[in-house]
């Protein structure tokens, strides 16, 4: 696995060669806040092309042009820029992740966010590394944490409640923040920064690769009701640095919603 993990790392780094810091073309998707760039597609085409060699055989799951395959035993989840609308606006907060799954579960991942220059990678059962040191979760309980957010950008009809659960835990804990990226916020979180996470509807390609960080860097990630996320489904994504704020993040959604609303 080391060697596999090492190769995906070296492959990631030389993809963000196309995360150019200037010329690149902004397309929309669908809505003027849901963006792709050229830059989006060419890091996505590029990976395609190396991981595929990596592990014959294997299949993709990206956002970009409906690259949904995984009827293999290894597949490779893989969002080619998280924050692209940070990247548009030449905002650090952008990353490639990319996870690997075996039989339907996460057996590594790789963060890499050129601009703030932190490298997150993370293999199942070896720990969590930043650059190539070994991360840990912060140990402040709930009332210290800074949570990390959002207001559901891609589906805006879930924001009147996304803004009741962020202010309820925001009134009980220390403060929030919202970076565009939930790869870099899961990292974040993975690295002791921040303690508390939720956003109502993430894509596989968003938390495959940093809810393993996080779970390997000692913290816990889980889905509406605390379940163990599905890496080829969206999912609502609720995470933390411990146990008991986890369980208590679980239990306010709850208090908003009886059912997921989608
Ligand atoms: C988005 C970012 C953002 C999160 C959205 C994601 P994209 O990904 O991760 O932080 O709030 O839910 O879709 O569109 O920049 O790849
Ligand atoms: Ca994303
Ligand atoms: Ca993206």
């Amino acid at each position: 696995m080391k060697m596999i993990t090492d190769k995906i790392i070296e492959t990631v780094r030389e993809a963000a060669g196309l995360m150019v810091r200037s010329g690149f073309e902004v397309m929309e998707k669908g809505s003027s806040a849901n963006l792709v760039t050229s830059s989006d597609l060419a890091v996505q085409h590029f990976l395609v092309g190396r991981l595929a060699e990596l592990i014959p055989g294997s299949g993709f799951l990206c956002e970009e042009e409906d690259l949904d395959d995984i009827s293999h035993e290894y597949i490779w989840i893989i969002d080619p820029i998280d924050g692209t609308a940070n990247y548009a606006r030449s905002m650090q907060d952008c990353c490639i992740s990319v996870a690997l799954a075996r039989n339907g579960e996460v057996c590594a991942g790789v963060v890499y966010s050129p601009w703030r220059d932190e490298l997150y990678h993370a293999e199942k059962g070896s720990g969590a590394f930043c650059n190539g040191h070994r991360i840990k979760v912060s140990d402040r309980p709930f009332e210290d944490g800074l949570f990390c957010t959002a207001m559901s950008t891609y589906r805006k009809e879930f924001a009147r409640t996304c803004s009741d659960i962020i202010y309820d835990v925001y009134m009980r804990s220390n403060d929030f923040r919202r970076y565009g990226s939930a790869a870099i916020e899961l990292c974040l979180m993975a690295a002791g920064y921040v303690e508390l996470y939720f956003e109502m509807r993430l894509q596989p390609w968003d938390f495959a690769a940093g809810g393993l960080i996080v779970k390997e860097a000692g913290g816990v990630v889980c889905g509406f009701g605390g379940e163990r996320l599905d890496p080829f489904k969206p999912s609502m994504v609720i995470g933390s640095n411990r146990e008991d704020s986890c369980r208590e993040l679980v239990s306010t959604v709850g208090r908003y919603l009886s059912e997921l609303p989608y």
